[in-house]
């Protein structure tokens, strides 16, 4: 789907602008042809395109201020945009103006060993980042799906998660402190570089997650943790998918925080090895996977641990356990279920749901999603972060016609995130509201609730040339 950014609302930039912008960050970093504003039209998110009307690519705070400048005076609004590997239309500039890409903000700054502290600029990718740090014994967990390809910077914004997330936790719990610039071009530091702040309100925790509505990211500041030196992974396959939810919770009742507790659909796997080259043994009875991985620095306690574990998954009625046995099984496991949001993407045309509940709550949100779908007409193939009780719920399209498309799924997605709210849950725990969720923001949020982020964002942001169209239902 190609959309042309409505021109309305905002004034038109005209060759004046493209001078002013080239005078900021040089003509070769000003992109107007028409590759760059395709390639900058679109992120992971369904099929949704919006052109902007120009690309720029600063590469030093001054740089990003002097271009915010330019869009509060001019009214031209401005998109901020990472590796474009976002889920919820985040980075898509879907009022036109002015696209900031961030990759040129690319560096490492530093790795403190004394503090276990790392100074990044945003355009960072993920797994780079994680990588430097494994160089020295340290470790980043957290590891969204995309770590091959995202930004740092864009992993603050949604505050990202991953399959480590339900040991180690989510991107905030990483970020210290962090260089931002507000939209009136100021620069400022949200916290300081310490473990421990009390100090005042929490800015550093507000930019989080706040899908560069507030402010644009420049330069992070992560704590870091020793690397764990060993780990175990195990497949279980369940004949009931039901049952491999409700054994979820058994199993930290245990005491054992596994460092990676995914759920997977059979369909989920079907399409995954159609996707990549991965063999993943899969008997024709069995409806659901859950991946289990453990971690720390004993291998003698992983395995009892894993025994422990094993245990109860038997109560819940699992088949045969498969451990992986080497790396290179690990690594093949992982890319299966990594592999999974693009496999499905292959599969059909879909909307990618990002449903959390109190992880307790897993089986009666799954059963709730299959109800709903046969409610409204709709096949969903769910897999996700069972540890942490996110699910992903992945509305297929395939066969369904498009008027039932537009007018049921809509309904159907309302009523599962109802369901999310009434079991103690919220309608996103990694991919953020962005621009496809906004009109569901009524569901967890009062309009009290509302109006006071709608008051922070007006405080960061008064004419709305950051990210607009973005998280509010009316935005
Ligand atoms: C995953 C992404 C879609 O968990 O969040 O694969
Ligand atoms: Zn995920």
């Amino acid at each position: 789907m190609s959309r042309k950014a409505p021109e309305k609302a905002y004034p038109a930039l005209i060759d004046a602008h493209l001078e002013e912008l080239r005078a900021i960050v040089g003509r070769e970093f000003v992109l107007t042809d028409e590759d760059a504003l395709h390639n900058h039209s679109h992120d992971y998110t369904e099929d949704l395109r919006f052109l902007p009307q120009v690309v720029v690519r600063p590469d030093t705070a001054e740089q990003v201020a002097a271009i915010l400048r330019f869009c509060n005076r001019t009214g031209i609004p401005a998109t901020p945009r990472g590796a474009g590997t976002g889920l919820s239309g985040g980075a898509l500039p879907v009022l036109g103006g002015v696209v900031i890409a961030m990759d040129r903000f690319n560096r490492i700054l530093s790795i403190d060993e004394r503090n276990l502290q790392a100074t990044v600029e945003p355009g960072v990718i993920n797994q780079v980042f994680q990588d430097a740090v494994m160089e020295k014994g340290l470790f980043y967990p957290p590891d969204p799906a995309s770590r091959g390809s995202c930004f740092l910077g864009g992993n603050l914004a949604e505050c990202a998660g991953g399959p480590k997330a339900v040991k180690y936790g989510v991107t905030k719990d990483y970020v210290l402190n962090c260089q931002v610039v507000l939209p009136s071009g100021e620069i400022i530091w949200t916290g300081a570089n310490v473990l421990k702040n009390s100090t005042g309100y929490n800015l550093t925790q507000l930019l989080i997650g706040s899908e560069g509505t507030l402010g644009i990211i420049t330069r992070i500041v992560f704590r870091l943790v020793p690397l764990p030196k060993e780990n175990l992974l195990m497949l279980v396959p369940f004949r009931s998918a039901e049952k491999a939810c409700e054994a979820v919770s058994a199993i930290f009742r245990t005491g054992i925080t596994p460092s990676a507790l995914e759920f997977m659909e059979r369909d989920c796997i079907e399409y995954v090895m159609r996707f990549v080259d991965v063999k993943v043994p899969l008997k024709d009875d069995i409806n659901a996977h859950l991946l289990i991985e453990v971690d720390g620095n004993d291998r003698d306690v992983l395995f009892k641990e894993c025994e422990r574990i094993s245990e109860v998954l038997y109560e819940f009625e699992c088949d045969e356990i498969l451990f992986a046995d080497t790396t290179q099984q690990k690594a093949d496991l992982w890319k299966a279920r990594r592999s999974a949001g693009e496999a499905v993407k292959s599969h059909s045309i879909y909307k990618e749901e990002d449903t959390v509940v109190p992880r307790a709550e897993l089986p009666r949100l799954l059963k709730g999603v299959k109800a709903i779908g046969t409610k409204y007409g709709f096949r969903s193939v769910c897999y996700g972060h069972a540890g942490d009780g996110n699910l992903h719920v992945n509305i297929i399209k395939e066969e369904m016609s498009d008027e039932a498309w537009q007018r049921e799924v809509p309904k159907g997605i309302r009523e599962i995130f109802e369901l999310c709210v009434s079991l103690g849950g919220t309608i996103s725990g990694e991919h953020g509201i962005g621009y496809v969720q906004k009109q569901y923001m009524d569901i967890p949020f009062d309009p009290v609730q509302l109006e006071l982020m709608k008051g922070i964002k007006r405080l960061f942001d008064p004419n709305g040339i950051l990210n607009p169209g973005k998280i509010f239902p009316d935005a």
